[in-house]
């Protein structure tokens, strides 16, 4: 099983590129594609998920095309898309059943399938209600659940864990962790903490292009030593913000405790805290954005 993506870019407009000279291989693992807004990782996926045709370079599906020949990567795919729609008359069981017949799966196996699936994603007890009456985070939990429905090879999730509230992204966590087992998964977020238990790689990625590709423990002794926490008064925070790259502020009776990630000591009371992948993320993504500025 083996996906490659060789020196892919998409050019949407005149000017305007979602990907530029992406390259990547992957084999069975899961996979965080990090990256800000607009970084190119809904295109990057569309183009995976054959949705969309690279306008350069080549996606390869164990050796073959996939631009020429989406069958057999289609096949064993399961796709969650960023902006997944739902009919709203259907029930979340009419609406996986649809699904499901398109997948060629019918009658007895599709109905188990689907009652799993339900009671995976914790919407057993709403089944028969219609879908346009669901709210967001629930409307979410059905998009998983389809993308589920195949037992996908591959699973391409865009930002599965938007709109759900703390309770159910831990459940997403544990059933990412228990579904992956032989099988190529690539799920986009910007919650780093979703991923930190759960990713065998983390593809970072910024304007178009891949930062690093690496395990997370690699990610995170590139920035041991980095990271540091300081306490400031208040008013000093505007400041610090201005000239320290900042992971996160936490108020204390004492002041506000700031994690600062940096080359240097940002001063002499700084104190060394262990790094985390939130951190390497910030100092990945600020440190080429310096690099392009300068
Ligand atoms: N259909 C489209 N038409 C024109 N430009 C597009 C289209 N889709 C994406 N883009 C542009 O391509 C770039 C990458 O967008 P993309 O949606 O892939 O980013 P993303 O990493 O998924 O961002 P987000 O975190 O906001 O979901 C952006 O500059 C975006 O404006
Ligand atoms: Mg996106």
């Amino acid at each position: 099983m083996e996906l490659s993506i060789d020196r892919v870019s998409k050019r949407y407009a005149k000017g305007v590129w979602g990907l530029k000279e992406f390259t990547l291989s992957l084999g069975p693992g899961i996979l965080g594609l990090l990256g800000p807004n607009g970084a190119g990782k809904s295109t990057l996926m569309r183009m995976l998920a054959t949705s969309n045709k690279p306008t350069q370079g080549a996606i390869t599906w164990n050796g073959a095309d996939i631009a020429k020949r989406p069958d057999p990567l289609r096949a064993v795919l399961g796709y969650l898309p960023q902006d997944f729609g739902v009919y709203p008359h259907l029930t979340p069981v009419e609406f996986l059943e649809y699904i499901a017949a398109l997948k060629g799966i019918s009658g007895r196996a599709a109905k188990q399938r689907i009652d799993a699936l339900l009671q995976l994603v914790n919407l057993t007890d709403v089944r028969k209600r219609p879908l346009g009456g669901f709210s967001g985070g629930m409307r979410q939990r059905v998009g998983i659940a389809q993308a589920l429905l195949n037992d996908p090879q591959l699973l391409i999730v865009d930002e599965p864990t938007a709109g759900l509230d703390p309770e159910e992204r831990v459940r997403f966590r544990h059933l990412l962790s228990e579904f992956s087992g032989d099988r190529i998964v690539i799920l986009s977020t910007h919650i780093v903490s979703d991923v930190e238990a759960s990713v065998t790689d983390i593809a970072l990625i910024r304007e178009g292009q891949l930062l690093t590709h690496a395990a997370p423990e690699k990610l995170l002794r590139g920035i041991e030593g980095k990271v540091w926490e300081v306490v400031v008064p208040s008013a000093e925070l505007p400041s610090a913000k201005e000239r320290f790259l900042i992971s996160s502020t936490i108020r204390r009776s004492d002041g506000v405790h700031v994690r600062i990630v940096s080359d240097e000591p940002p001063g002499p009371e700084a104190q060394q805290a262990i790094a985390n992948l939130e951190d390497a993320y910030l100092y990945h993504v600020a440190t080429d954005r310096l690099a392009q500025a300068a």
